[in-house]
């Protein structure tokens, strides 16, 4: 693919500020969607001011939390469990936010991090991962401060499954359980009373959106790319992330074929009390 194709379908409209980063840089820091599509998406319905405190829960390779500390000048803990801190500071370091983003090794239910501190807690393609618990709200908005925001996007299905649809069978893996949909999330969060919804849709044209990147990335020979990256770095002794956890393959190629997949967006306000 020519870097003239590559960047053309890269730069999406609805997304002007993603536009302005290196489609390259977006390749290499993949682990499953655009985060920085999804991140921008989410900073419209997020408020972020300059100085606010953001933790980025699930991270990845941090590159939505250089985006929103570039973009919106917050101070962001960027938490990630399968990505190792240093490496991810390296490309924070490279893009020249060292003094906004805290990379953090972090497990999801064992946060090391003080209660009541963040504005607001954000988390790209990764809630879904540990957010479906029943108590795991309870426990997460302790780190917002009252009035926080936590806002999600995630993977999700136009509607719940409840049993495996026979188009879904070949194609099933566990890990679509986590799959919902927002009025799913909804009731998630609502019963539990500690928080107002604000929103609860799906992010407008997201399955095309998954579909257009996950196009892309093929084209641009980006997985193949990563995993020869990871051989290499094996071979040469290295771990890249603290735990040996790892994705097959892109989540949800067969609920995207079933015309199922979707992309939530869910966010909330932490009650005042
Ligand atoms: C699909 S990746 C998405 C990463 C990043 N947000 C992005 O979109 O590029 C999911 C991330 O969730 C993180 N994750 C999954 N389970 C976790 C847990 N229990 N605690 C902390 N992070 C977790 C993984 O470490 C992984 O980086």
């Amino acid at each position: 693919m020519t870097e003239e194709e590559l960047r053309a379908r890269f730069v999406k409209p609805a997304f002007p500020r993603s536009a302005r980063y290196d489609p390259r840089w977006a390749l290499d820091t993949l682990m499953g969607p655009n985060v920085l599509w999804l991140a921008e998406y989410l900073s419209q319905a997020v408020e972020l001011k300059a100085g606010m405190r953001v933790l980025d829960l699930g991270c990845g390779k941090a590159a939505s939390s250089i985006f929103l500390a570039k973009e919106f000048g917050v101070t962001i803990w960027a938490a990630d469990l399968w990505i190792a801190p240093t490496d991810n500071l390296a490309r924070i370091r490279t893009a020249g936010v060292e003094e906004h983003v805290f990379p953090l090794y972090a497990e999801a239910h064992a946060l090391p991090l003080p209660r009541g501190y963040f504005d607001a807690i954000v988390s790209l393609d990764a809630y879904h991962y540990f957010g479906t618990d029943d108590l795991y709200l309870g426990y997460v908005s302790r780190f917002l401060k009252p009035g926080g925001v936590l806002g999600i996007v995630s993977p999700g299905v136009r509607e719940e499954i409840a049993t495996v649809p026979k188009a879904l069978a070949p194609y099933w893996e566990p890990d679509f359980c986590s799959f919902h949909s927002p009025a799913w999330w909804r009731r998630h969060w609502e019963k539990t009373t500690l928080v107002d919804i604000l929103i609860a849709d799906f992010m407008p044209d997201g399955g095309k959106l998954w579909h257009d990147w996950d196009r892309l990335c093929a084209d641009a020979g980006a997985e193949e790319r990563q995993r020869q990256r990871r051989v290499a770095r094996l071979r040469a002794g290295c771990r890249t992330a603290p735990l040996a956890k790892r994705r097959r393959r892109s989540p949800g190629r067969g609920v995207a074929d079933s015309g199922q997949r979707r992309r939530n967006c869910i966010v909330a306000r932490k009650a005042i009390t």
